[in-house]
């Protein structure tokens, strides 16, 4: 489904330029195996962001094949990029991709929990994440971002994406039997969240399946 005009969505699409023509097969892999990779436009606000802001270190959590990680590594020809993927298969067959991207020597793969992971780096020291892309499991943003924020920088950006769950997190009508209810209870409290604290200064966008993107100031 569409949270804005349809036609609109494919105007814009029809304008999207990939920040490398070695992603165009890479997409159509991943939209092939219906693996729900970053959309046309979420990556064209992705790409504008990291023009602006040049983060040298990223932390992503839900690597799904690794077609945002090689995204991000190809439009950040500085950085280094820690992507983190729960299930086994995805994870394997981001190994695989990252390698073929010829990226493999700057996006660190794990496999595991995204909380998990970002503990285990904090444990380890790794810190200074200029930008976290939170793009997994959508009742458990509130849950990555309390342990991605441990390992950002001070003034860290932070891009939550599907926070619409097409459309739902809005407006109940568009999950009409209910089947969603938690996903929508959590993205709400989440938004709230990001909206409340004032160590965070937010943004919501309806671009894509809808984008929360945060400014992040440790120190207030
Ligand atoms: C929307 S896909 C990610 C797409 C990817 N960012 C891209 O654009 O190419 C979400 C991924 O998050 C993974 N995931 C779900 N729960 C997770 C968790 N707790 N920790 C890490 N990854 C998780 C899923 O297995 C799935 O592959």
């Amino acid at each position: 489904m569409y949270i804005t005009d349809k036609s609109v969505t494919e105007y814009i699409n029809s304008k999207y330029k990939p920040a490398s023509d070695k992603l165009i097969p890479f997409r159509r892999v991943g939209e092939h195996d219906r693996v729900p990779v970053i959309l046309k436009e979420t990556e064209s606000v992705l790409s504008m962001l990291t023009g602006l802001t040049h983060p040298k270190r990223i932390f992503e959590i839900g690597t799904a094949i690794g077609y945002s990680a090689a995204f991000f590594a190809y439009s950040c020809p500085d950085a280094v990029i820690y992507t983190v993927e729960k299930d086994e298969n995805a994870y394997r067959a981001a190994v695989s991709n990252i390698r073929n991207a010829g990226v493999d020597d700057r996006v660190k793969l794990f496999l595991g929990d995204g909380q998990e992971v970002a503990d285990k780096l904090f444990d380890e020291g790794e810190k200074d994440f200029d930008f976290i892309f939170i793009d997994a499991a959508k009742s458990h943003y509130r849950r990555f971002l309390d342990s991605a924020v441990k390992i950002a920088s001070d003034e860290a950006l932070i891009v939550s994406d599907n926070i619409l769950q097409h459309g739902m997190t809005a407006n109940e009508d568009y999950d009409p039997r209910n089947k969603h209810k938690t996903n929508m209870i959590n993205m709400r409290s989440y938004l709230n969240h990001l909206m409340r604290d004032s160590h965070f200064n937010t943004t919501l966008m309806s671009v894509g399946d809808g984008l929360a993107v945060t400014r992040y100031r440790r120190y207030i």
